[in-house]
């Protein structure tokens, strides 16, 4: 696997290979990697005949009092893990190539960012759009994968895509989860053998949810009280928010006649884990 750092070689390795006739794929990740990431790496290698990786934390997702600082990170093992993909190109920058100083342009989502996540965590989305149009730009790739696990995230890039007209597909790719039904994220790590039981609550939640969809339910309040009411029986959870929205616009809706998405955020202690499930009327 070739390690690029700046932006000029990725670009000029992109148009080369472009050149070619080569398509490519691309995976932005933040390191630490789990099955989740490999999923996308594994979808990305079928979809194109070059894959190319992205490693980089990227301090403007983070707010003040989050967790940019401890963010778990493992250069060697996350190549490891790349290598066995395996993915042709990471592109691993150093955060003042990225922002140099004097940068100033921002790429904003506005309406489907407000909501959920976007109203607990101001600028979130706004740092991860301006990365990942920045990511298109230098790695300018065919198709590009993301994972629902961040499905506020998928809808606003595909929302930039769209409204920006990058010329590049974006793949969703389903919620990898562990055998018990925790969904995989780098921030399982910060859990403490306790907090990682109780965050199964977060998995049962939604499978209530989709109990009460099964049996009928129709309206989005009931799939957020039965969700509600499954993580009520565990007190060691603060829940952030639990909604059932519109799946696409991430709207709310009055009746589920379209699919909806049900997303919940809640807090272990200090670590803030994000789940979701889409239920689709007949
Ligand atoms: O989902 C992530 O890991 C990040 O938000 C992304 C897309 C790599 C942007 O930093």
């Amino acid at each position: 696997m070739e390690i690029i750092a700046l932006p000029a070689e990725m670009q000029r390795w992109s148009e080369a290979a472009r050149g070619r006739g080569q398509t490519i794929a691309f995976v932005p990740t933040m390191g630490f990697l789990h099955e989740g990431h490999l999923t996308l790496m594994r979808e990305g290698r079928r979809r194109a005949s070059l894959l190319v990786s992205s490693l980089f934390v990227n301090p403007t997702q983070f707010g003040p009092n989050e967790d940019f600082s401890r963010y778990p990170r493992n250069f060697e093992r996350d190549c490891a893990m790349m290598s066995e993909v395996p993915v042709d190109v990471l592109f691993a920058p150093e955060p003042d190539v990225m922002y140099p100083p004097g940068s100033q342009t921002w790429v904003d989502v506005s309406e489907v960012t407000k909501g959920l996540c976007g109203a607990h965590r101001a600028g979130h989305f706004r740092g991860v759009t301006t990365i990942v149009a920045k990511l298109f730009n230098i790695v300018n790739p065919h198709v590009a994968l993301f994972g629902e696990k961040d499905y506020q995230q998928l809808r606003a890039i595909e929302r930039m895509v769209q409204d920006l007209n990058f010329p590049i597909v974006i793949v969703p790719v389903p919620i990898v989860r562990e055998p018990d039904g925790l969904a995989m994220s780098s921030r399982n790590a910060y859990l403490s053998a306790g907090q990682r039981k109780n965050a199964l609550a977060l998995s049962g939640a939604l499978r209530a949810a989709g109990d009460a969809f099964q049996a009928g339910a129709r309206q989005p309040r009931e799939l957020v009280e039965a969700a509600r009411r499954w993580l009520a029986k565990t007190p060691e959870i603060e829940v952030e928010y639990v909604e059932a929205v519109d799946a696409k616009t991430l709207d709310a809706v009055d009746r589920i006649e379209r699919p909806v998405v049900v997303a919940i955020a809640a807090r272990l202690g200090p670590t803030r884990l994000i789940d979701n499930m889409v239920f689709a009327p007949e």
